[in-house]
């Protein structure tokens, strides 16, 4: 049995890792609070963390998850941009991750808000409840036809870019690795320029390293076809915000749909209604009618839920026995 303490743990959370803690008996901790400097200590002597993607597990949390006592860092998500993966390597702490939980899951929703947005269902769900059955300003397209690119075809991505197939798009698509399939099936690799000038919907399936941290960016959407849709269920820093408001205000950008927030840290996964919203990058973005957002919720199905509790209180339990956890992540 492992101590360990879960940060910014919701009921959703907990009725997930509940059940599936039956058959590990670790000793969790359930801490609504995120992981942050001035939340640490609440880690002090237990074994093993257990964080989310908003979570602060940088340089100094780290050093201070190592001075109590913390062996192995568990993040119940796929991305780990939050950690500081060279300073847990200096203190000999393991991260581990669940690299797939449920692929299906993230691409539905991303396939979700695509045709969301496209026939304003997110309008119409309003005005029809309203008694406003009129149906200016919610014409769509037919996707049959279109150019949709995928950046990056991992677990999530291939998905996309096969439901979007389906729906016989033509699909554009950027990786440094090819998927045989996906090719098989009829999906173009391409350079990022080309899939960034070509495609009427845009959908960014990548993870957020140096190198796509703000992929699109002012350069990047005055490459882009005007009136083009742009769907984001990576990390929000793969999008330069003031960059998609400005292509947004000026038309160029058609649509927009984001799951994830560059500073959704301050903002998501809480109840913020009675709250007066004081990032106004965000809450200029809540005024565009031809934008959607979720707040980081693409992962949130039962399969999905399950899946990482499971795989989670495995990981803890291999690297706490020091066995091999084929799902470490190692410092580059
Ligand atoms: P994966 O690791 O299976 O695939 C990522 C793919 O992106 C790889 O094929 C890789 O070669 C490619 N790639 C890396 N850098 C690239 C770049 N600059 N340009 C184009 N391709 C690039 O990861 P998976 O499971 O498909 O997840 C992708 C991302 O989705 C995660 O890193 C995470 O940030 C995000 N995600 C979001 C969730 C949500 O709830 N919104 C839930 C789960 C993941």
């Amino acid at each position: 049995m492992t101590e360990m303490v879960m940060f910014s743990a919701k009921q959703y959370d907990r009725d997930g890792f509940d059940a599936a803690n039956a058959s590990f008996g670790h000793d969790i901790t359930f801490l609504e609070t995120r992981l942050e400097l001035d939340t640490v200590e609440l880690a002090a002597g237990a074994p093993a963390v257990c964080v989310f993607v908003n979570d602060d597990v940088s340089a100094t949390v780290v050093d201070a998850l190592a001075t109590g006592g913390t062996q192995c860092i568990a993040l119940r998500c796929a991305g780990f941009n939050n950690v500081d993966l060279d300073a847990a390597a200096r203190h000999g702490i393991a991260v581990v991750r669940v690299p797939a939980y449920s692929p299906n899951a993230v691409a539905e929703h991303t396939l979700a808000l695509i045709l969301s947005l496209n026939r304003r269902i997110h309008r119409a769900y309003n005005r029809v409840r309203d008694g406003n059955f009129a149906l200016d300003g919610l014409v769509g397209f037919d996707l049959a036809g279109k150019t949709a690119g995928v950046v990056g075809t991992g677990k999530i991505g291939t998905i996309v870019a096969r439901l979007l197939w389906h729906l016989r798009c033509r699909v554009l698509a950027v990786d440094p690795v090819h998927d045989p399939h996906l090719v098989e099936l009829g999906v173009e690799y391409v350079e990022l320029d080309r899939l960034m000038r070509d495609s009427d919907i845009i959908s960014l399936n990548c993870p957020l390293t140096a190198e796509s941290h703000h992929l699109i960016d002012a350069e990047a959407i005055g490459r882009m076809k005007q009136g083009v849709m742009i769907v984001n269920t990576g990390r929000g820093a793969l999008i330069d915000t003031g960059a998609v408001i400005d292509g947004l205000k000026r038309g160029r950008i058609g649509s927009m749909a984001l799951d994830v927030y560059e500073e959704e840290g301050r903002l998501f996964f809480e109840d913020r209604s009675q709250q007066i919203i004081d990032d106004d990058v965000f809450a200029r973005l809540l005024t565009f009618p031809n934008v959607l957002i979720t707040a980081h919720q693409a992962f949130l199905t039962h399969e999905a839920l399950d899946a990482i509790a499971t795989t989670t209180l495995a990981n803890v339990s291999a690297v706490l026995a020091g066995d091999e956890c084929p799902n470490a992540i190692s410092a580059s």
